[in-house]
């Protein structure tokens, strides 16, 4: 679909340019710096709703205008993983950079696998954004797998296998976790569309409960394998000015590995609870 909507304040069209993928779109003739009018707001929820990933590229924005900005879709909260002495506690920095022998940021150069955002959590981040201010010239590309997809894609019998089945999921690093061990379903039903969805993913789906636990691996491998295929998968090639936002209610996504020579350094921002609406 390619829609089109006039924004107010500014001569621009709004664009909506979809990626040809499983999922993603494009907004176009927004500047993220101004504030925006209550209908080019409606106008991306929804496009949120039914893309599950947008991306607004060549955007120079501050830290301030990226939390105004996740305003328009819930309530920016401090990321789980402290990180101190920030001026603004809602923005948490990706970045393999160290300064004066300290990270600036978390997650390193290494491949992050599939993943829901803070699945390893009783209540997951529901939306998340991320700036791109220094990008490697190779890799840290990111992708993204629309669980939307690859649920509907299922065959009867499998549908009916699943439905219903819950599954543990852990963050690797155990001091994340929380005591009691957090379970989702395995197909989870999205709150604001009503769609189902797979909810489990390589990196944080532990294991599927009440099954032997060889044949939920083998069921979980599967699931994966899926829900990983490359006909639900579309890969973000970042620009220095691109801010991506995501749904993690419907999507997993995957980051690739880059020279750790080379700097990245991304702002994120990540919505809990309630949606878009
Ligand atoms: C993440 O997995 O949340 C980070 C994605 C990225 O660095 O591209």
């Amino acid at each position: 679909m390619n829609a089109s909507s006039t924004i107010a304040g500014t001569m621009n069209p709004l664009q909506i340019i979809t990626t040809g993928g499983a999922l993603g779109a494009e907004i176009r003739g927004l500047d993220l710096r101004r504030g925006l009018d209550a209908d080019t707001v409606r106008t991306l929820r929804a496009a949120f709703l039914e893309h599950c990933v947008l991306y607004y590229r060549d955007q120079q924005i501050s830290q301030q205008d990226l939390v105004r900005f996740t305003r328009h879709f819930g309530k920016p909260v401090a990321h789980v993983r402290p990180q101190p002495d920030r001026p603004i506690e809602e923005i948490f920095v990706i970045s393999n950079v160290t300064e004066d022998g300290k990270p600036i940021g978390a997650l390193g150069s290494e491949e992050i696998p599939f993943h829901s955002d803070l699945s390893y959590l009783p209540e997951p981040g529901t939306i998340s954004l991320l700036y791109a201010l220094e990008i490697p010239e190779v890799g840290g590309e990111t992708m993204w797998a629309s669980g939307y997809a690859a649920y509907e894609a299922l065959d009867p019998t499998m549908k009916d296998r699943i439905d219903g089945l819950n599954a543990v999921h852990r963050h690797p690093i155990d001091a994340l976790n929380t005591p009691e061990p957090t379970m989702h379903p395995v197909v989870r039903t999205h709150p604001e569309t009503g769609r189902k969805v797979i909810y489990v993913s390589p990196h944080l789906t532990h294991h599927i409960t009440d099954m032997e636990r060889e044949d939920g691996r083998a069921l979980l491998d599967e699931l994966i394998a899926h829900a990983t295929a490359e006909r639900f998968v579309w890969k973000h090639r970042w620009q220095v000015g691109d801010l991506v936002m995501w749904d993690n209610r419907c999507t997993m996504h995957r980051r690739t590995p880059f020279d750790d020579r080379q700097r990245r350094v991304m702002w994120r921002t990540q919505v809990f609870g309630a949606g878009t609406r």
